[in-house]
């Protein structure tokens, strides 16, 4: 169905994005974080409150500006960005974890700057698993036909890799990525290939981060009901 100004087609629907990076403190002054610019989440974002739905993203570490009309959420680490994401999920009829969160974090926090010692190597940084929160949101859907949706970035059997991962996390809708030379973290475009539960695959081709924000709420839309 033809979407207008007069019929948006989220209108009346509560959409959850998770846009940018985790970052995982080793001291007050350190983390390990990931280059994940928070572009396509803010594309998710802006597109998904212009078909007019309320929209809620949980913003980790990014440097853009809010969109309009929407309500940014503030998160620094996955634990923070999992009770984010969750709270808002409770009334949400879609959502989608754009955010690149760490799968680790330090396993301890050193509360004053670690200093280098003379003459000695480093302690080398263990790590504990944070919890995964696609698959969690996926397994309790807050409401009967929340559709949830997940983004991967492959470097290698991207469909083979997605299809299992898609299975894995249990989510409706998974965007894959192929990593490579011109697509990198930070670009204005993108290029994917979405990845249905119920077995279709919608090619998404180069272009910009808009399009495919666009063409992932096609696929919501169509699924919604
Ligand atoms: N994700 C999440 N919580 C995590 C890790 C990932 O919610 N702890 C979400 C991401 O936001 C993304 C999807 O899961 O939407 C896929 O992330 P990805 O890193 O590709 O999946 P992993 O299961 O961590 O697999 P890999 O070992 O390939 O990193
Ligand atoms: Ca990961």
């Amino acid at each position: 169905l033809a979407r207008t100004a007069a019929a948006p087609d989220l209108a009346g629907r509560h959409v959850v994005i998770s846009a940018g990076g985790t970052r995982e403190p080793l001291d007050p002054v350190r983390f390990l974080g990931n280059r994940s610019s928070g572009k396509q989440g803010y594309a998710l974002a802006r597109t998904a409150a212009a078909r007019g739905a309320r929209v809620t993203l949980v913003s980790a570490n990014t440097a853009l500006p809010d969109p309009a009309g929407v309500d940014v959420v503030r998160a620094g680490t996955a634990v923070e960005l999992r009770e984010a994401v969750l709270r808002a999920a409770a009334d949400a009829d879609a959502v989608v974890m754009a955010a690149a969160v760490a799968d680790f974090r330090p396993a301890e926090y050193a509360t004053g700057k670690i200093k280098k010692q003379e003459g000695r190597d480093p302690e080398p940084i263990a790590l504990v698993r944070n919890p995964d929160i696609l698959a969690e949101v996926a397994a309790g859907r807050a409401r009967p036909g929340q559709v949830v949706v997940g983004f991967a970035a492959e470097t290698d059997d991207v469909l083979a890799n997605g299809r299992a991962k898609l299975k894995r996390k249990g989510c409706d809708l998974l965007v894959v990525n192929e990593v490579g030379e011109r697509k990198t973290f930070g670009s204005e475009e993108n290029e994917a290939v979405v990845l249905g539960a119920d077995g279709t695959e919608t090619p998404v081709p180069y272009g910009p981060k808009e399009a495919l924000a666009e063409k992932v709420w096609d696929l919501v839309v169509a699924r919604l009901e």
